[in-house]
């Protein structure tokens, strides 16, 4: 695997292998690797000839109140791991390199990043991840890019990115890593202790406690919900958001008939965690 740090590097390299008639994949994370990371780049792996993993903690999506300054860096041990998965080149560039003097352009992405952690985290939040995956984007030029399904709402700007600005690369979802007691993996899990992370567990069993109301025919959105705040509430949790809405467009739902996103955001102890399940809808 080849650690590169520039842009030119990268292009030369992917210049190479498409000349060869390699596909390249592109796994964008800003480090931390779990297993859900790791799943990426094997789906990338499996899928893709040319394996690229971006490693950039992309300082435009956080707010100044947020954990860019503590968000977990380990570029050493992240290289290992993507070694270990056969990942071929780890493009990880300095933040003058993606975002030199003068840099002037910002992607927005209008409704789909109004709500949920659009609200709850601000504007700047999408319009920083749309645009850095932009660049990513035309750095890259992936045939195919890996996306974690935990960043749903992530997924639905990218994908209208991509569908807006005629980008032409398939975007992969791939499916929530979770620990074996259902916590999603996240690279801010470090920061819960032990009291914390014993709670953190709620939000899963929240969002399994709806799915099985879902499941055994319920449709009613607001009794969905009422389940799933119930067992937050058990665990003394007061959500940033709980809610259903619209798996394409985001839109709030009456009911459950049609796809439905139920997307969770909280506070545990010293970590933001957000969580989601897909209630499939009966068409
Ligand atoms: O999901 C993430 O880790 C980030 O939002 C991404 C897609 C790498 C953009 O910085």
């Amino acid at each position: 695997m080849r650690i590169l740090r520039t842009i030119r590097e990268v292009r030369s390299a992917v210049s190479e292998a498409r000349r060869d008639g390699r596909t390249v994949g592109l796994v964008p994370t800003m480090g931390a690797f779990h297993e859900g990371h790791l799943s990426l780049m094997r789906a990338a792996r499996k899928d893709t000839d040319l394996v690229v993993v971006s490693l950039f903690v992309n300082p435009t999506q956080f707010a100044p109140n947020e954990d860019l300054s503590t968000y977990p860096r380990d570029e050493q041990r992240d290289a290992e791991l993507a070694a270990g998965e056969h990942v071929d080149i780890l493009f990880a560039p300095a933040p003058e390199e993606i975002y030199p003097e003068g840099f002037a352009t910002s992607i927005h992405v209008a409704g789909l990043t109004d709500v949920l952690d659009g609200a709850s985290r601000g504007a700047h939040h999408f319009d920083g991840v749309a645009t850095v995956v932009t660049k990513l984007f035309g750095i890259v030029r992936p045939d195919v890019a890996f996306f974690g399904q935990k960043d749903a709402q992530q997924v639905l700007v990218v994908r209208r990115v991509v569908r807006d600005l005629n980008l032409d690369v398939r975007i992969e979802a791939c499916p929530i890593a979770r620990e074996p007691d259902g916590l999603a993996m996240s690279s801010r899990n470090v920061y819960l202790d032990a009291a914390a992370r014993q709670r953190a567990v709620f939000l899963s069993r929240a969002l399994d406690a709806a799915q099985a109301l879902h499941d055994s025919g319920e449709r009613d959105a607001d009794g969905i919900r009422a389940a799933a705040a119930a067992v937050l509430d058990e665990a003394g949790i007061a959500p940033e958001y709980l809610e259903l809405r619209d798996a394409e467009t985001l839109a709030p739902v009456a009911d459950t008939r049609r796809d439905t996103l139920l997307a969770v955001a909280a506070r545990v102890g010293a970590a933001r965690l957000i969580d989601n399940h897909l209630l499939k809808g009966d068409a």
